[in-house]
């Protein structure tokens, strides 16, 4: 069965660069078979949190927001392509994120990290680790982290030079870490509807 995974990335700079980890991602999952869309919160372009989601009274939630509340329900597990701004998360995708809660329930999430420098967004991405449990994920333990990333990958998303190599020969184990979990969690689902 392929595994239906949603990759968010959450930049809204006009020269961003965390767009080439994103690529990277997508196509590294779908080279194995899994059936990935890539959710790209400035394309969505959700205002400031107002209301929730679920604070819309059935059907009356924007359309933007209805369609992607049905890609998280219908969605296996996640990857979040994290970057830093003075040691805390993007707030373009944080706000995306906020939108939803039981949305993301019962399902894995992983976390890609990236920045300019070399701790390659260490620090937001601990932060996203206790975002995504109090949201209803279970966080793998496996990351990867492109820094300085544009000696990382090329604009297409491509790993060039030895920083490169490095991400690439950590993409497998970061990949079958997720899918393990996205295995087992959907395997639970059927086996047992979630509590809550
Ligand atoms: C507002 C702002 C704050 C930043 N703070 C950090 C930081 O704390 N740590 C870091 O490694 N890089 C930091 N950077 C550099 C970013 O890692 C780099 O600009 C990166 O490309 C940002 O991601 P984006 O291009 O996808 O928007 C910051 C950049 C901006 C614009």
């Amino acid at each position: 069965m392929s595994n239906r995974l949603l990759v968010f990335y959450g930049s809204y700079r006009s020269d961003r660069m965390g767009i080439r980890l994103a690529q990277f991602v997508v196509d590294g999952f779908r080279a194995r078979g899994d059936d990935v869309a890539f959710i790209d919160a400035k394309a969505v372009g959700l205002p400031i949190l107002d209301r929730m989601y679920k604070e819309y009274p059935k059907g009356a939630a924007p359309a933007a927001l209805e369609q992607l509340a049905g890609q998280i329900r219908d969605a296996d597990g996640f990857v979040f392509i994290t970057g830093e701004y003075n040691w805390g998360v993007q707030p373009g995708l944080k706000n995306l994120t906020d939108h939803f809660l039981e949305e993301w329930f019962w399902r894995p999430a992983a976390i890609a990290s990236y920045s300019a420098g070399r701790f390659a967004g260490a620090r937001a991405a601990t932060a996203w680790h206790g975002t995504l449990s109090e949201m209803g994920m279970v966080v793998v333990s496996s990351t990867i982290a492109a820094g300085p990333i544009a000696q990382t990958l090329s604009p297409e998303g491509k790993p060039i030079g030895e920083a490169g190599k490095a991400l690439e020969r950590s993409f497998p184990r970061f990949a079958d870490d997720l899918i393990w979990w996205v295995e087992a969690a959907r395997e639970q689902r059927a086996r047992r509807k979630p509590p809550y």
